[in-house]
């Protein structure tokens, strides 16, 4: 098992191996005083886990009650988020109680921000089953549900208790979700550490998890602790979804984000090389390691269309786009890129 402290706003521990899910209601007990615990799950993630989950739950001497939603990124939305925060005031969790979320990014980010609100706060504590919310949206204290404008646009930053990451869980995920947290772990080894790149490199989708997952929790670490309100530093992490995003549009959500991001890094690696930002061997070891891992780096769309999407999301400044470009494995920079320029730099990519 590996450790990995975070400290933010609020300090917690991430914990990573395989079997932990057994080891939930101990770990519980230890960081929280509550006499009742909601674990908040999907209707896929729920059978699988849910009654190992709360099994150890009671054996640790906790009452437990669960709250089951449709799986999917649609129910990441105001409904849902209304239910649930009336499921728990019916069933009178208090300050001191606590919420568990089981499963993907989806249940984290609508649980934590159910947490975040819930009289004004209690504790959660994410317990992450896909490889995206392991290495990403379990760290950092992001929280969110999606309106009918768009994705994300009602949240809160809103740190968790505590990260329990059973790596075993990940044996059950369908292989195209799998490969689809592969573009983010990739996306970890690009931007900051050439060892990961390497260890990607060299063992593909056979990458140690535990090891692999750990590095790329340590590296949002120390993100989120130089920028934990998303103002800076954290911007890097957008290496591939600016354009991402636009592929994800374009597509009206049929590409999956994970996809839509390694199509947005190879693009922007193409583009890095030809404006002379990167070397040729950087950009062809990026399209590489995308490919080895059976993610697309093409896109059908084109240069207008993925511009127009690419502009219409929130991580616009003003006249500049803010992109993240490689310079080599490991070095990537924050390159500003004015609007009218942007569907060119967009085409030399393609
Ligand atoms: N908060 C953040 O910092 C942050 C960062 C990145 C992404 N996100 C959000 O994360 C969400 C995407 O997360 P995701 O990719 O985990 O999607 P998800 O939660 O929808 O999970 C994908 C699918 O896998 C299923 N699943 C989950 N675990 C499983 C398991 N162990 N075995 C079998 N099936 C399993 C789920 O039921 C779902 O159908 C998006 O809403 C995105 O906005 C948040």
């Amino acid at each position: 098992m590996k450790t990995i402290e975070v400290t933010a706003s609020r300090s917690y521990q991430v914990l990573i191996g395989s079997g932990l899910l057994s080891a939930l209601g101990r770990e519980v007990k230890k960081l929280c005083k509550a006499s009742k615990v909601a674990i908040v799950s999907d209707s896929i993630v729920f059978p699988l886990y849910g009654e190992r989950a709360a099994s150890s739950l009671r054996e640790a001497g906790f009452e437990v009650i669960d709250f089951v939603f449709p799986a999917g990124e649609e129910s990441k939305n105001g409904r849902v988020y209304l239910e649930l925060l009336n499921f728990l005031a019916e069933n009178h969790i208090t300050r001191s109680d606590c919420l568990i979320a089981l499963g993907g990014g989806v249940v984290g980010d609508l649980t934590g921000f159910a947490a975040a609100t819930f009289l004004r706060g209690i504790d959660f504590i994410q317990v992450p089953t896909t490889l995206l919310a392991a290495v990403d949206s379990s760290v950092g204290g992001k929280t969110a549900i999606d309106l009918p404008a768009g994705k994300n646009l009602c949240g809160a930053f809103y740190q968790p208790k505590l990260v329990l990451c059973d790596t075993d869980a990940l044996n059950t995920l369908p292989e195209d979700i799998f490969r689809d947290g592969c573009a983010e772990v990739i996306k970890y080894g690009i931007l900051y550490d050439p060892a990961l790149f390497a260890h990607l490199t060299q063992f593909g989708l056979a990458f140690h998890r535990e090891d692999v997952i750990a590095r790329c929790v340590e590296l949002k670490r120390d993100v989120v602790m130089e920028d934990e309100f998303d103002t800076g530093a954290r911007m890097k992490l957008n290496l591939g979804h600016t354009i991402g995003h636009g592929v994800e549009a374009q597509s009206h959500f049929s590409i999956s984000h994970g996809k839509a991001v390694a199509i947005g890094m190879a693009i922007v690696a193409r583009a890095a090389q030809r404006q002379k930002l990167c070397t040729a061997e950087t950009k062809e070891q990026i399209v590489a390691l995308i490919q080895q891992f059976g993610l697309p780096t093409e896109t059908e769309y084109d240069a207008e269309s993925l511009y127009k999407s690419a502009l219409s999301d929130k991580k616009r400044a003003g006249g500049t786009v803010n992109l993240i470009v490689p310079i080599a494995i490991g070095n990537c920079i924050l390159y500003p890129i004015e609007v009218t320029k942007l569907q060119s730099f967009i085409q030399e990519g393609l």
